[in-house]
């Protein structure tokens, strides 16, 4: 028989939680980013710590799907107990089809139990289907440490170091850590999982496209500066020296004389 992995027996029972009741604490230092009416998914959201957070917290258009049956089912329960409105629903990671455009994409511990090339090109599709300024946040397993025997079995598509943030070398880049921290569970002794995580920011200039969907238009490098806050910041560079030059007398200042002599 397979083995199945350790969380679908704490997905079936309604009295534990199968790893936290608290939601990511990345989710809550970039939260303030988000506005109310935000469209999220989150991918592999388990029994939805995350989702139910936000959900919570007044967000009301939130997708989340994971493979696990049992996840979901957990999910819906604990929705209809405490009022929640999340869209949650079962789907394959390797195979999901974005419908709309997001404001938030977020996935924990989830990526490297796909395939990798499965997995990056979820994340090519979740860039294109992110709206202007959205936010991805991608946590995920790295191969830095030998594999836990608890995730072992399933573990197909463990990521490089540093690899999942080289696919988001166009996005502004708002956090990167990488670390290693320890584990246990029951029935599973201690043990080690690396990680990186990411969370970045969809900048650029976009065109909108039949009212919802969005994507990156071909504008001249000169109109960047309209949505691209670094290029606007250095565009202004040369207009403060010129007036801390005059301000200091480095040059004479700008009249029709001196620019006559100028030329
Ligand atoms: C380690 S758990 C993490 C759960 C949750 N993200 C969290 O941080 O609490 C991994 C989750 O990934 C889900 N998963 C594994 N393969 C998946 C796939 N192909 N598509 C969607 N979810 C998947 C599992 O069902 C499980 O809920």
């Amino acid at each position: 028989m397979d083995k199945i992995p350790f969380w679908e027996e704490t997905y079936r029972n309604r009295d534990i939680n199968a790893f936290s009741a608290e939601p990511n604490g990345t989710i809550l230092e970039f939260e303030h980013l988000l506005r109310k009416d935000a469209v999220i998914l989150e991918a592999g959201c388990g029994e939805g710590q995350n989702v139910r957070y936000l959900a919570k917290k007044g967000y009301s258009d939130i997708d989340a799907f994971d493979l696990s049956e049992a996840g979901i089912s957990k999910l819906h329960w604990i929705c209809e107990r405490e009022g929640l409105q999340i869209n949650a629903f079962t789907d394959d990671l390797a195979k999901f089809q974005f419908a709309k455009s997001y404001d938030l994409v977020m996935t924990f511990a989830t990526l490297c139990f796909v395939e990798k090339d499965k997995w990056k090109h979820f994340i090519e599709d979740a860039k294109e289907h992110t709206k202007p300024n959205g936010i991805h946040i991608i946590h995920t397993f790295t191969n830095t440490v030998p594999t836990s025997p608890d995730i072992a079995p399933f573990a197909v598509g463990l990521a490089d170091e540093g690899e999942i943030k080289d696919l988001y070398s166009d996005w502004e880049v708002l956090q990167f850590k990488t670390y290693v921290f320890d584990d246990e569970h029951p029935g599973v002794p201690k043990h080690q999982h690396a990680v990186n995580k990411l969370v970045v920011r969809k900048t650029g200039s976009y065109e909108i496209v039949n009212g919802t969907e969005y994507k990156e238009a071909n504008v001249p490098p000169c109109l960047l500066i309209q949505t691209n806050r670094q290029a606007f910041a250095i565009s202004l560079l040369p207009i403060i020296i010129l007036h801390m030059s005059e301000y200091f007398r480095i040059i004479p200042p700008l009249n029709a004389n001196s620019l006559y002599y100028a030329l």
